[in-house]
């Protein structure tokens, strides 16, 4: 076997990346990630974040509005003639408990975290079929109350808990990856997810109590940091992840494991 060259492996220089939530606490370190690794970012988000940087363009994009979205990738294609990997970090929370849930928040939660999302997968695959595109890889943003019920214990009495809706919804998220991982097999198309178990806030941190109840139920003894996501994130976003697709990737510091 000839001598691998990791840094040849994991070459992420000019690739085109396009990154939904990107003002979001995870998708700016992503989109800082990749600036720093030489790729064109391009950033969808409702709100703008500070980044400033040659290769980033920030594009004001609610991805609820499914013709504003396909307008939106399609111009990003034209100027580069492909996206590489596409992020899909933009999702909504809900604290409140269930038992006091109202229509309004099942509408945001369910059209921003299922069916945005689906509308940015949608409108980038008429788009790579019209173009006939090479390939791109899709990484999804679930989490582990996708498929664990949170511990209610270490939230305390506060109402803010991580709601019914969520989890349900990031359950969708896990599923549709599946699906279109199958389905777009044909167009080369990689769809992956990655679950995150809670990541410590450096900017807003969260409750002490709620950090150390949180930190005392992973066997690895802490939260997780944004940095812990990125291994996983060039893992699939690489051409060495090619024979990769439909999976969930948890990274959670082992608090599913028991
Ligand atoms: N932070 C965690 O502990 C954690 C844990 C597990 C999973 N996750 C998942 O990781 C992803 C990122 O989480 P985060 O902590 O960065 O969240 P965040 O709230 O900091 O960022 C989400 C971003 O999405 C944007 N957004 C929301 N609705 C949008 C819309 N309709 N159109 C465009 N943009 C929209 C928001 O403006 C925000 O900038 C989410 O999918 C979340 O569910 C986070």
């Amino acid at each position: 076997m000839k001598n691998l060259n990791i840094k040849s492996l994991f070459n992420f220089n000019k690739k085109i990346i396009l990154i939904t939530g990107s003002s979001g606490q995870i998708g700016s370190s992503i989109v800082k990630l990749f600036l720093s690794l030489g790729s064109k970012v391009y950033g969808f988000d409702k709100i703008k974040n500070k980044i400033k940087h040659d290769d980033y363009e920030f594009i004001k994009a609610d991805i609820r509005n499914k013709s504003e979205v396909r307008r939106k990738i399609s111009r990003i294609v034209k100027k580069n003639n492909r996206i590489d990997v596409i992020v899909n970090t933009a999702a909504v929370s809900i604290f409140s408990k269930y038992d006091k849930r109202t229509n309004s928040e099942l509408d945001k939660t369910i059209n921003t975290n299922i069916k945005g999302l689906l509308n940015v997968i949608n409108s980038y695959v008429n788009i790579h079929k019209k173009n006939s595109l090479k390939k791109c890889s899709i990484i999804n943003f679930g989490s582990i109350y996708g498929f664990l019920s949170p511990d209610f214990r270490i939230y305390g009495n506060k109402d803010r808990f991580s709601s019914e809706i969520y989890g349900a919804s990031k359950a969708a998220v896990i599923q549709l990856t599946k699906y279109y991982s199958v389905m777009l097999s044909k167009y080369n198309i990689n769809v992956n997810c990655l679950s995150p178990g809670g990541i410590f806030n450096n900017q807003k941190p969260q409750n002490k109590k709620f950090v150390k109840r949180y930190s005392k139920r992973v066997p690895l003894d802490r939260m997780g940091n944004v940095k812990n996501l990125f291994t996983g994130i060039l893992f699939l976003a690489s051409d060495r992840s090619s024979y990769v697709s439909g999976q969930n990737i948890i990274i959670d510091g082992g608090l599913s494991s028991w």
